[in-house]
């Protein structure tokens, strides 16, 4: 697939995928939610990526659902069109890490791409915000799920009510974000935890990152039993081995990623 409105890179073990609308301030469209699915399901199933990194520009992650691709739709258009679940949730399905490294706007469906991320590494610039309320619609790709998993039903219901942003810091402190960087190092440091990322045994990131996300989908005990199958069948890699008998012996750990 020839992309574009992405730019597709590779950093040692690292996927980057660089959403490039800057006119509409990374505005998501069709076009752009489909190549980002190829891009991120490429990466997914190509070996020498251990790790990926979505990001967008210094003023915008991305400012929402593009409006003027919308605007005229009717009920059947977005029934019958799938939409946005035909091109938006295909983030879902990867199975390697995705951290997405935010400057500037994440609003709308610009902020509920961020939160199918594994983990949001915001720059002191950035502002988080649900503002669909304003145009008379609703946020319509997980926002009201996952914004009160997130940083609490008051705060979730506060942004997308009235519709107001959230800047970096706020976000860091309700627990949106895992960290807030001076906006010039957003994408070292960003490429410095991916990288330690794809240093790990990668059965065992996806292992981890598969247990982590059930604690969305399930009760604490039923969490707790898939934890403890996934734990045991780490014993069953080589990497775990290694890892182990690396530590004893003082020395870096060699992983196989298997
Ligand atoms: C289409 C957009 C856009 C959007 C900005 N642009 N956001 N185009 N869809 N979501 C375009 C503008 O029309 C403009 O194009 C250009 O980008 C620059 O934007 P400005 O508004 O001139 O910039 P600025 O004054 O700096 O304001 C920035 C902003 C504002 C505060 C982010 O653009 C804004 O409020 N955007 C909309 C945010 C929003 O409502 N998002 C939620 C969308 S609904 P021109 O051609 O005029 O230069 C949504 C639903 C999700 O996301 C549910 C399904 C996933």
């Amino acid at each position: 697939m020839e992309y574009q409105n992405i730019i597709v890179e590779t950093k040692d073990k690292v996927g980057v995928i660089t959403l490039n609308r800057p006119k509409a301030l990374n505005a998501l469209n069709d076009q752009l939610m489909d190549e980002l699915g190829h891009a991120l399901l490429a990466f997914d199933q190509n070996d020498d990526i251990g790790c990926m990194v979505i990001t967008g520009s210094e003023k915008a992650f991305a400012a929402g659902a593009d409006i003027a691709a919308m605007a005229d739709y009717n009920y059947m258009d977005a029934y019958k069109g799938n939409y946005v679940t035909k091109n938006w949730e295909h983030i879902l399905r990867v199975r390697k890490p995705v951290i997405a490294a935010v400057a500037g706007y994440a609003l709308g469906g610009g902020c509920e791409l961020t939160m199918m991320c594994d983990f949001i590494i915001a720059a002191d610039n950035a502002k988080f915000g649900q503002p669909e309320i304003k145009l008379a619609t609703l946020p319509g790709c997980g926002g009201t799920q996952r914004l009160p998993r997130a940083i609490s039903k008051s705060k979730a219901m506060d942004l997308c009510l009235t519709a107001r942003l959230m800047d970096a810091n706020e976000a860091e402190r309700a627990g949106l974000v895992s960290r807030v960087v001076p906006l010039e190092k957003l994408m070292e440091e960003t490429l410095a935890a991916a990288t330690t990322i794809a240093s790990m045994s990668l059965p065992v990131v996806m292992m981890i990152k598969d247990a982590v996300n059930r604690s969305f989908e399930s009760g604490l005990t039923e969490g707790v039993h898939y934890e403890r199958r996934l734990f045991h069948a780490s014993f069953g890699t080589y990497d775990q081995r290694e890892g182990m008998k690396a530590f004893l012996e003082k020395r870096p750990a060699n992983f196989q990623n298997k």
